[in-house]
């Protein structure tokens, strides 16, 4: 066969076999195999441009191995015979005493000096200087020029693969480094406690690091959240907040962190320290005033039912001071829903339930007490109104009706319907009291909804107003 037609087919197989895959150290590791068998070479070694450090990095051989691989031989373009071709961007040849050479540059831990021939190429997609790699043969060998740019050809050619796997590798670095931080936000920004945080910080730094143990130490001494077992390799990062340092992230683990690792705690890093302070002013600042405020108006609602409660006469104390710490509770309970679920609508089957629970314990008279509820959310005030309601009607029930109680929440189109019914006397004409008063008022004014009483076999209350979702 003619021997350029010959080289086009070693070109086209080569780059056939190199874009098989595109993991790096995978391409990288193809390229140097199959280099060396297209040329009929004793070795190959490829070295990788890294931009940032301004080194050629070897990352791949073929013939010899590198023997302490955490320590990879690395030059300056411009240094060594392979650095100058990545610099002159053009190749270099010696066919014979290549280590003689006074460009040549020893790695302690590469043996090189048994090979004779080098013939030395950048690796260059479009301008841009990706690497370098070369050849070397053990005999004297004096490479053809159609050799020569057989090679070119084949690094001009790799290039793009190895530009393509890079793109890939940083795009699944980013993808991962991504979900790490979401994860680290959700968590953060679902937990009302610094601690909780913390936690979740670590947690994830173990998982996205294979680590074997992580902590997080604030400066302020008062948390650190150790978690897992020391190893053999510890990375500190700091944890930055207005250019002040926060604390410090510890990883721990057995095998070495690479530059990848590193990158991905100072992300880790960098937002804890971000949402480490934002939660803590959230807690401080905008949370902390809404709950500020919800506990004021639920004080000034406490204030204004026990003044209502104290202007009746004739209403035995006992009971009105029971009457007036159901209330606190319903109220209370709302808040509770609230400040548990830093929502800000409340789920109305969840607080039903819980007044339920409270109003029917202690309860001696064994009525049986069903309900059957559908979700329904409801904003807070309106939430505490409906809460008020509920447990004025249910108590009647309970103090004043008969052996059942049946509640029922259901949507009816836009509108939300509580039912309370029981099977006792039913009002049979009796006039309404504070209890009753409070439930037209909030009924009318808070929950902008309608009341209905019916005596149907026992009382049968029915209050429809419009729900928030
Ligand atoms: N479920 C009920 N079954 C029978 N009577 C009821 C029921 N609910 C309320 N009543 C009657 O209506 C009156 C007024 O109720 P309310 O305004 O809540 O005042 P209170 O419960 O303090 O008496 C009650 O005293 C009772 O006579
Ligand atoms: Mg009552």
């Amino acid at each position: 066969m003619d021997q350029s037609a010959r080289h086009l087919r070693l070109l086209t197989e080569t780059i056939a076999a190199v874009n098989s895959s595109l993991d790096l150290q995978e391409v990288l590791e193809l390229v140097a195999h199959k280099v060396a068998e297209a040329l009929g070479t004793d070795a190959c070694f490829v070295y990788l441009y890294d931009e940032r450090a301004g080194e050629l990095v070897l990352r791949a051989t073929h013939g010899t191995a590198v023997e302490e691989l955490t320590r990879r031989p690395r030059m300056r373009p411009g240094e060594g015979i392979t650095g100058v071709a990545a610099a002159e961007r053009s190749p270099i040849m010696l066919p014979s005493k290549a280590h003689l050479d006074p460009r040549f540059k020893e790695f302690p831990n590469l043996r090189e000096d048994e090979y004779e021939s080098i013939l030395a190429v950048p690796i260059l997609a479009r301008d841009k200087l990706e690497g370098a790699l070369n050849v070397r043969t053990i005999e004297p060998r004096e490479f053809t020029e159609a050799e020569i740019d057989l090679l070119v050809a084949i690094a001009s050619q790799v290039a793009q693969t190895i530009e393509h796997a890079m793109l890939y590798a940083e795009a699944q670095r980013r993808v991962h480094e991504l979900e790490a931080l979401a994860r680290i936000s959700e968590a953060v920004s679902e937990s009302l406690y610094l601690e909780e945080s913390l936690e979740a910080i670590v947690k994830t730094t173990v998982d996205s690091l294979g680590a074997t143990g992580a902590a997080l130490v604030l400066d302020d001494g008062r948390i650190a959240w150790p978690e897992g077992r020391a190893g053999a390799h510890a990375v500190r990062t700091p944890l930055r907040w207005k250019g002040r340092r926060v604390g410090e992230l510890v990883c721990d683990r057995d095998t070495p962190f690479s530059d990848d690792d590193r990158a991905l705690l100072q992300a880790i890093a960098h937002h804890a320290a971000v949402a480490l302070e934002h939660g803590r002013m959230a807690l401080r600042g905008v949370l902390a005033q809404e709950i500020h405020h919800r506990v004021k108006n639920n004080l000034q609602t406490v204030a204004s039912l026990l003044r209502l409660q104290a202007r009746v006469d004739g209403v035995d104390p006992r009971k009105a001071l029971g009457d007036s710490v159901n209330r606190i509770l319903a109220i209370a309970a709302v808040h509770e829903v609230l400040t548990e679920h830093r929502e800000d609508t409340v789920d109305l089957a969840e607080l039903l339930e819980r007044l339920r629970a409270t109003l029917v314990q202690g309860l001696v008279s064994g009525t049986e007490v069903t309900a059957e509820l559908e979700n329904v959310a409801l904003e807070g005030q309106r939430a505490t109104a409906l809460a008020l309601v509920f447990s004025e009607l249910l108590g009647n029930a309970l103090e004043h009706g008969g052996r059942h109680v049946a509640i029922r929440l259901e949507r009816r189109d836009e509108a939300a319907v509580l039912t309370i019914s029981d099977d006792g006397a039913g009002m049979a004409g009796a006039p309404e009291g504070t209890g009753l008063s409070i439930v037209r008022a909030l009924v009318g004014d808070e929950l902008r909804g309608s009341m209905a009483l019916a005596d149907d076999a026992g009382l049968r209350v029915e209050v429809v107003f419009p729900a928030d979702g």
